[in-house]
């Protein structure tokens, strides 16, 4: 990858690129919209992710280009100072120019001028969180380039705070803290109150297959919102600052402080942080059904409770696990729309993943894509 980022460089900018960095996607595994309601989750990297070059200019100008339509086209040029929001073709440079924003907040200066290319080799929109991939692939490589060494938690931090202020979704820190965190063969355990991170060896014999039905609702960002609000309203009536704070009972007690949506949102978290630590305990003692069992549960929660789920989403795990090579199956990341990720054994293979594409186009008349995935190292200079 870094010869080829480093060729295209090249040929955009007339001239070699002095940093690589290289960030990777992410498999929500199980704990769905725990993390910013201060609960743990369990995610993995993979080997799939956005390369990001870079070299200095002298002229205060930021350029940026990337491979997100296709080909590289004519880079936007921007003024260096307080970055701007772009909207339309440039709208992508919103995360790199987010991360810019976000470093005077952690001591940390801005590079004065610089010419940038993104590439990715991963689907976006696919649930498997190419934004905080380009946020630490661009922290990363902007860092470098101003000899500025922070930790992982503030390099994470910092791509959290990106997408929390400059892009303005209200994420937790999973997806970025997997991408920085993430060890190949491994599970990332966040806490994500602290937050502090560590990681789990994964089962040995375990596959990963990911089906992204490339469907996304139309108000996928005000829903995420929404649930975000929810799960707050439901801690103040809970008289708690976040929802790890409170306890099966302590809702049930408080059932008539909220109205019902607001209560089955809050069931949905308060039980998933409770199957996060099952799940936690479970790989500790290779107890894969039980993982397999906690996995499947997490989807019919975020069905039914969190409603966060979509027809197309249900038909695939419905049709996963009724197979007896499939352990479990559950939406990965914010839902409404995105993938399906199946933890299997390695019996499952290509014609069985043909066979749930068969049944899924029988169904919706489209076909999801079907990913093989591989776990990966997490953020790195190249
Ligand atoms: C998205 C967000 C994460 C997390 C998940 C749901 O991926 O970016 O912070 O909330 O949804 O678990």
């Amino acid at each position: 990858m870094k010869e080829k980022i480093s060729a295209a460089f090249a040929k955009t900018f007339g001239r070699a690129p002095t940093v690589v960095t290289r960030a990777p996607g992410r498999i929500e595994f199980i704990g769905n919209h725990t993390d910013y309601n201060g609960g743990p989750v369990l995610g993995a990297s993979i080997d799939r992710g956005v390369c990001v070059a870079v070299a200095p200019r002298d002229d205060a100008r930021w350029r940026f280009a990337s491979d997100y339509r296709g080909a590289i086209g004519e880079p936007l040029d921007l003024p260096a100072g307080e970055p701007a929001r772009q909207s339309g073709n440039g709208g992508w440079t919103n995360y790199p120019l987010g991360v810019l924003a976000a470093l005077p907040a952690f001591d940390l200066r801005r590079p004065e001028g610089f010419d940038f290319l993104a590439m990715s080799d991963l689907p976006a929109g696919s649930g498997l969180s190419s934004s905080a991939a380009i946020e630490l692939a661009s922290a990363l490589a902007f860092l470098e380039l101003t000899a500025q060494h922070p930790d992982r938690t503030t390099l994470v931090q910092i791509g959290k705070h990106a997408e929390n202020h400059f892009v303005g979704v209200p994420c937790g820190i999973l997806d970025q803290g997997v991408s920085g965190f993430g060890k190949a063969d491994h599970l990332v355990h966040i806490d994500c109150r602290t937050p502090s991170f560590d990681t789990v060896p994964l089962p040995q014999g375990v596959h990963f297959w990911v089906f992204n039905t490339h469907t996304k609702h139309a108000l996928v960002d005000g829903l995420y919102a929404a649930r975000h609000r929810e799960c707050m309203d439901a801690a103040k009536a809970l008289g708690v600052d976040l929802l790890v704070q409170a306890t099966p009972g302590a809702l049930d007690a408080a059932h008539d402080r909220m109205t019902e949506t607001v209560h089955l949102r809050a069931r949905h978290v308060i039980e998933e942080i409770e199957r996060v630590r099952a799940t936690v305990h479970a790989l500790q003692f290779n107890q894969l059904p039980e993982v397999g069992r906690l996995l499947t549960a997490s989807h019919r929660s975020s069905q039914k409770l969190f409603e966060n789920s979509t027809p197309e989403l249900d038909f695939l795990v419905d049709t996963l696990t009724a197979r007896p090579d499939v352990l479990g199956a559950r939406l990965s990341g914010g839902g409404f729309g995105g993938a399906v990720m199946a933890m299997t054994g390695p019996d499952f293979d290509r014609r069985a993943a043909n066979a749930v594409v068969d049944a899924y186009h029988q169904r919706f008349g489209a076909c999801p894509d079907v990913l093989h995935m591989q776990t990966g190292d997490g953020a790195a200079v190249l």
